[in-house]
């Protein structure tokens, strides 16, 4: 291997080749702010999953990957993971038709959602799409449907194994009071799931999201191990293997405070193995559903600073990326905090002396920052700031505060010479797309 092909394993390398290039193609010439996903990262982490749980698989057992679409839904994203032979969670009809129209297969969709309503589920059973139910009252919605109609999706329940929160409290699923699935402790709850499972041969997973962003791999994978007895309790109960796949969920936390990558997938699956040796012993198929750690750190945001001034003493860069591309940042700053990486108008990283500045961004109201107080480079009209670790939850779930437009997102492949290809997966929202999605053809109907 060459030495530039090996330098190109470097995923900040390649960040820095591409935001050169995007400024060298023109990228930033007709919008202010683009958003740029790294391919061959994306492909690597794919890569990562697959091979980590194959490693500690027993060979034969079905695994099935199922992207978290709600992380990046972008039709191309569930393409390219689709060639890496995965396959998507939705939650809700939206994400399905995001799925299928990137020719997901039902046999690798599952759906998910707290909220699913009788139309939905009626869909799906006739897909054959693999469902979870999150309640015992969709539990019987699903009786009265399969009895009008039979279907070959499999058929599962989300339990909450109310292990515990993390430390951010609105992305911590298994708590005591969760809305999602069936409480497990509850008194006399378990008992009655047991029963209900029981009741329902045709009920043959069961499923669990226990993990999330700030909370440690002992207690997602103490989840997953509630998961595991309580299919062999309900097995010994049921004299047979009635529940045969194990859907685990997503949840593997991302390291937002440097290039590193960790946890690794790799690390996720020994610390489910040391927990629940008999998980990966063949006797279950299995399901995940990770997103944030498929996605996260290969999204960049590039956004030219427009102008910079000074308040009270406090520099402030007034730059074209706030709320609309990292709206968790700019509501929990605390929780959500973002790296903010300095590039000149070429496009090549800044240096110089740390200067504490606010990063602002371009909505109306004082809260719209990336950063307070960040010790940069002084940064001055036209350079640029890059966002890394935002390919999920971010710029992929804009928000439409001030009528600010979804930017663009391109693709980026960097070669061995250090050329730079860029694909657009999205384009930046037009004007006249904002005035139609803000009833722009209804403008009389006040009246
Ligand atoms: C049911 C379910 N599965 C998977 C995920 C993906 O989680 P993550 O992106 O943290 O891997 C979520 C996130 O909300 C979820 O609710």
């Amino acid at each position: 291997m060459d030495a530039d092909t090996d330098a190109l394993r470097n995923p900040a390398l390649r960040r820095d080749l591409a935001v050169r290039a995007a400024v060298e193609q023109g990228l930033l010439d007709a919008e202010p702010l683009v958003c740029l996903l790294d391919t061959a990262g994306i492909r690597a982490s794919a890569a990562a999953l697959t091979s980590a749980f194959a490693a500690v698989t027993a060979p034969g057992t079905p695994v099935l990957h199922a992207f978290a679409v709600k992380a990046a839904p972008l039709v191309p994203v569930l393409r390219l993971l689709d060639g890496c032979g995965l396959g998507c969670e939705v939650a809700s009809p939206g994400e399905l038709a995001l799925a299928r129209a990137a020719g997901i297969p039902a046999g690798r969709t599952v759906l998910d959602s707290p909220a699913k309503t009788t139309g939905e589920l009626r869909e799906a059973l006739a897909l054959g799409i693999a469902v979870n139910a999150d309640s015992h009252q969709e539990l019987e919605r699903l009786d009265a449907l399969l009895a009008a109609a039979p279907s070959r999706s499999p058929l599962g329940l989300r339990i909450n194994p109310q292990t515990g929160a993390g430390a951010i409290d609105a992305l911590s699923t298994a708590t005591a009071t969760s809305k999602f699935g069936v409480a497990l402790r509850d008194p006399g709850a378990r008992a009655g799931l047991v029963r209900a499972v029981l009741d329902r041969p045709w009920l043959t997973r069961l499923h669990t999201h226990s993990g999330s962003q700030g909370l440690p791999l002992p207690l997602i994978a103490r989840g997953v191990r509630e998961l595991h007895a309580l299919a062999e309790e309900i097995n010994a109960a049921a004299g047979r293997r009635q529940i045969d796949t194990l859907d685990i969920g997503g949840g593997l936390p991302v390291n937002f405070a440097s290039d590193e990558e960790s946890p690794t997938f790799a690390a996720y699956a020994a610390a489910l193995r040391e927990a629940v040796p008999a998980l990966f012993d063949g006797s279950y198929g299995l399901v995940t559903e990770f997103g944030r750690a498929l996605l996260a750190k290969h999204g960049t945001v590039l956004a030219r600073v427009e102008y910079t001034k000074t308040s009270g003493g406090r520099p402030i860069a007034v730059t074209h990326a706030g709320v609309q591309i990292a709206t968790r940042t700019v509501y929990a700053p605390a929780a959500w905090p973002l790296r903010i990486l300095p590039y000149d108008a070429r496009g090549t990283p800044k240096t110089g002396a740390p200067v504490a500045q606010d990063i602002a961004g371009p909505a109306c109201f004082a809260g719209d920052l990336l950063a307070t107080a960040r010790e940069l480079p002084g940064l001055a009209p036209g350079d640029l700031i890059a966002v890394p670790d935002t390919g999920a939850y971010f710029f992929t779930a804009p928000y439409g505060y001030n009528s600010l437009p979804r930017p663009a997102v391109h693709g980026f492949t960097a070669g061995a010479a250090g050329g730079v290809r860029f694909a657009l997966a999205r384009p930046a929202q037009s004007a006249a797309e904002l005035v139609a999605e803000a009833g722009g053809a209804f403008r009389d109907a006040l009246l």
